[in-house]
């Protein structure tokens, strides 16, 4: 079974998550890891997971991440899994306006979910959110390790 982990990032937290998730993927599957600059369509060809992570930027995933997930044709995913994570601030640590900010806009992975459940995947675990620490991080402990366990690849739902 083949997997490609697609992922953006503006500091380099996410790309940390990201090769820690190809990490974990690579016990049990073939697995391809591309920043999203470099990946195109032709490279879904064969694949059987799909997952896809992005830096929360207001509450959504980056232009890059959506523009990619816009030119996925319709019902591409048929067939295919999918899993969707973000990096995140935690609200409870943020002054009061922005915990108001960060709750009210929300976050990236469920966003992307909905869009690659959109083109036809099958939604193996739940979108999942890892922590950093400052908007430039570093990783809260313990992520890295929890992003190694990450996706369950339990049967669709
Ligand atoms: C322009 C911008 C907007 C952001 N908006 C949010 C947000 O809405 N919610 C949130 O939890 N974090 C937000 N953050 C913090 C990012 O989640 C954090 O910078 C990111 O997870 C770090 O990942 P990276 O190192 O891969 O860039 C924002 C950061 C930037 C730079």
């Amino acid at each position: 079974m083949k997997a490609l982990v697609v992922f953006d990032l503006l500091y380099g937290n996410t790309q940390k998550i990201a090769e820690a998730v190809a990490r974990g993927l690579k016990k049990t599957l073939e697995v391809d890891l591309r920043p999203v600059s470099r990946v195109s369509l032709a490279d879904l060809k064969g694949i059987d997971i799909l997952v896809v992570g992005s830096p929360t930027h207001g509450g959504r995933p980056t232009p890059a991440i959506q523009a990619f997930l816009d030119k996925l044709p319709d019902s591409s995913l048929a067939g295919i899994k999918v899993a969707a994570f973000d990096t995140r601030v935690l609200a409870e640590e943020q002054s009061f306006g922005l915990k108001i900010l960060v709750k009210t806009l929300g976050y990236a992975a469920p966003k992307i979910a909905a869009a690659l459940k959109a083109k036809g995947g099958q939604e193996v675990d739940s979108p999942t959110g890892f922590i950093v620490e400052g908007k430039e991080g570093p990783l809260k402990a313990g992520e890295v390790v929890r992003a190694e366990k990450w996706p369950v690849l339990r049967e669709s739902r």
